[in-house]
């Protein structure tokens, strides 16, 4: 969060675009798939190490709106790797203090895995330890739609004058409503853009690009992102004095 002196600060919340499981995978002669589950234990270790650096936020980009572009085979192996992780992890994550949240649009998704989305977060929704969003068939021109779409529809209900909307109105529909923007997002594999992640939310984010491949990105790159992020001074637009 914004601060006078920022050294030291922890960022409160960290987004992650985990990128690179391809091209890890590629370089060792092994299929995709195997690099995408090398990236899910990966995926492991950084949500347990955020509550001992002091991150209360987790939000970490699975699966975009463009990635059913890929070929069959690796959607079909990405969907199954993840419905795998979800009934793999269920138990940690609900005994170990972790809020789960989705992000993203669920409807095209195979039915037996939103219900383990939604499972997961009703059986969460006590846990504040950790809270870890899950953007899964996420993409932020999709979401900025549908939230357009429905302040339109509650201006034509009458709730919301035209002349009086803000920002904040726009906000209270978009997937993320319920979290804070992120003060730090981080992609791996080298690739330096957003790829249509949480274009609103981090307006004001500081970004961090490390050359390594996600199925490498350990709990120490972690650690030195965040000591990196805590010599930065964020100013929000303002001069400080
Ligand atoms: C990120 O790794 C994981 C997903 C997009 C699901 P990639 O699969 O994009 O890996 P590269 O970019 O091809 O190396
Ligand atoms: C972004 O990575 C999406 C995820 C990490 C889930 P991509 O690999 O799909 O992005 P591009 O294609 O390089 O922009
Ligand atoms: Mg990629």
């Amino acid at each position: 969060m914004a601060a006078k002196d920022n050294r030291q600060v922890v960022p409160e919340h960290v987004a992650i675009i985990m990128d690179g499981n391809g091209r890890w995978a590629t370089r060792r002669g092994l299929a995709r798939l195997r690099g995408h589950q090398a990236g899910a234990t990966r995926v492991r270790e950084i949500v347990r190490a955020c509550p001992d650096q002091g991150v209360r936020y987790l939000t970490l980009f699975a699966f975009s709106t463009e990635n059913w572009r890929r070929a069959r085979s690796e959607v079909a192996g990405l969907m199954a790797l993840l419905r795998r992780y979800l009934k793999s992890e269920a138990a940690e994550l609900i005994t170990s203090g972790v809020r789960v949240r989705f992000i993203g649009d669920r409807r095209p998704l195979n039915p037996g895995l939103v219900r383990l989305m939604t499972d997961l977060e009703s059986r969460t929704t006590q846990n504040d330890r950790l809270h870890l969003t899950v953007a899964l068939n996420y993409g932020a021109r999709d979401e900025i739609t549908q939230a357009a779409v429905a302040l339109a529809e509650a201006i034509r209900r009458g709730e919301i004058a035209p002349d009086a909307v803000t920002a904040t109105d726009l906000e209270g529909f978009l997937y993320t409503r319920a979290i804070p923007d992120p003060d730090l997002v981080i992609r791996t594999s080298g690739e330096k853009r957003v790829s249509n992640f949480l274009l609103w939310q981090s307006a004001y984010s500081e970004y961090e690009f490390t050359k390594v491949l996600w199925p490498d990105f350990s709990a120490n790159h972690f650690a030195d992102i965040l000591l990196n992020y805590g010599a930065r001074e964020r100013r929000f637009g303002a001069v400080l004095p």
